[in-house]
């Protein structure tokens, strides 16, 4: 069990106190944010103490700081939380420059401090079975395949869109991490990638709040169409947009010499994958609501924090399954240089886009351990 500071007070905090119900070894035990009114509320509902951001990180009790405020903050403030000696697990993405998220490992390694990154979707149920499939052989060696990551844009509910369509927002860095992590952890580090994105229009308008009828102003490509080569020669096309109304697309499909599997969404922790051998057979379905992971554990909800009724969402397993490897002196999954990684692909697609050329990737990492039953059942909470 250790002790979790959590800076970042808003959206997604309720998700990560949720965990706490789930797994055994997290404890909430403060809370800040830039903000003191969010943070006193947060600390509140949950029982927690509220504190600034200066207290929380000299706060002897918190042995991690789980840092959940916006991308653009994420550096500032894991970078003060690894000087003060505190092990870090962070939402993603680890940050939103590659130089500065590599000073965070180095910093973290010189401390000797854990540094852990959502997403932790990828340790769902969905994508773990995908993992077992794609590792038994069950469609051959992968080839190619695709994903789509595509909705109008965050301005249809969100009354402050604004970061979303600035230098440090857009659709590849928003949701990039779920899927290249996602397809690391099925098939390995990358090696490349190409690009092409587009602004198609310089101002948005807002559609709910106070400004609703007003204009904000667009910095960066809202659809981005892009190719990742892995190492291991997989080549896969994705394209992830702002700038769609309605699509019937699945999430990911991966072609192999001896089959197809459709992923489920690495946004969620759910499933059913569904494999097929022939060109024209019909899809299996292979439901994984006997997992741990894969579950659906929301059936009514509000539909905050990415959450539609009926989903599989336990967010936090990341953030445990760090905990236990602290505890056995191991290395975690949602670690750093994954992570890392994962913002080498997203900044080298950025680059690929204004470049308009072909971008070798930086760095590497080792391909996750799968996530077995009897590895998360240690996790969980028995009541
Ligand atoms: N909302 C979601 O559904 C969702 C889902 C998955 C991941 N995430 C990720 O979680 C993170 C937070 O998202 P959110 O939706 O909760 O954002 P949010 O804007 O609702 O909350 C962020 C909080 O961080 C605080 N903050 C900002 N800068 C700070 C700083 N320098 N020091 C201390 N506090 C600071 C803000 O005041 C705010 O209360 C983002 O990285 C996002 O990508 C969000």
């Amino acid at each position: 069990m250790k002790n979790i500071g959590l800076i970042g007070c808003g959206n997604i905090a309720e998700t990560y106190f949720r965990s706490q119900d789930y797994f055994n070894n997290i404890n909430f035990i403060a809370c800040a944010d830039k903000f003191s009114e969010p943070a006193k509320k947060c600390a509140e509902q949950y029982n927690i103490k509220s504190m600034t951001v200066d207290e929380i990180l000299q706060d002897n009790d918190v042995d991690i700081i789980l840092n959940l405020t916006i991308p653009q903050a994420h550096y500032e403030v894991s970078k003060l939380a690894l000087e003060a000696g505190k092990h870090v697990y962070s939402e993603k993405p680890m940050s939103i420059k590659y130089n500065e998220a590599k000073d965070l490992l180095e910093l973290a390694k010189i401390n000797n401090l854990y540094f852990g990154n959502a997403p932790d979707t990828f340790l769902g149920g969905g994508v773990q079975m995908t993992r077992q499939l794609i590792d038994e052989g069950e469609i051959g060696k992968i080839l190619t395949g695709n994903f789509i990551f595509a909705f109008p844009g965050v301005q249809e509910f969100h009354p402050n869109p604004e970061s979303w369509f600035q230098l440090g927002g857009g659709p590849v860095i928003d949701m990039g991490p779920y899927f290249f992590t996602t397809l690391v952890n099925l098939l390995g580090p990358a090696k490349n990638v190409r690009a092409r994105g587009k602004l198609f229009s310089e101002k948005r308008e807002y559609l709910v709040g106070p400004k609703k009828g007003k204009f904000f102003d667009v910095e960066i490509s809202t659809s981005v169409m892009l190719d990742i080569e892995f190492l291991n020669e997989t080549i896969i096309q994705g394209f992830i947009s702002f700038d769609v109304q309605n699509h019937s697309r699945n999430h990911m499909e991966l072609y192999g010499t001896n089959g197809s599997l459709v992923v489920p969404d690495p946004n969620m922790f759910g499933g059913p994958v569904l494999l097929s051998h022939e060109l024209g057979s019909k899809w299996r379905e292979l439901s994984v609501e006997n997992r741990y992971l894969g579950k659906t554990n929301i059936i009514n909800h509000s539909g905050r924090s990415n959450e539609a009724p009926k989903q599989s969402n336990y967010r936090g397993i990341g953030l445990s399954e760090m905990i236990n490897s602290m505890e056995n002196n191991c290395n975690h999954r949602c670690n750093g240089k994954l992570a890392l990684h994962v913002l080498d692909i997203i900044e080298s697609i950025i680059i690929a886009v204004e470049l308009k050329q072909e971008v070798q990737l930086r760095s590497t990492c080792d391909q996750p351990k799968p996530f077995l039953e009897e590895e998360i059942q240690l996790l969980l909470k028995n009541d």
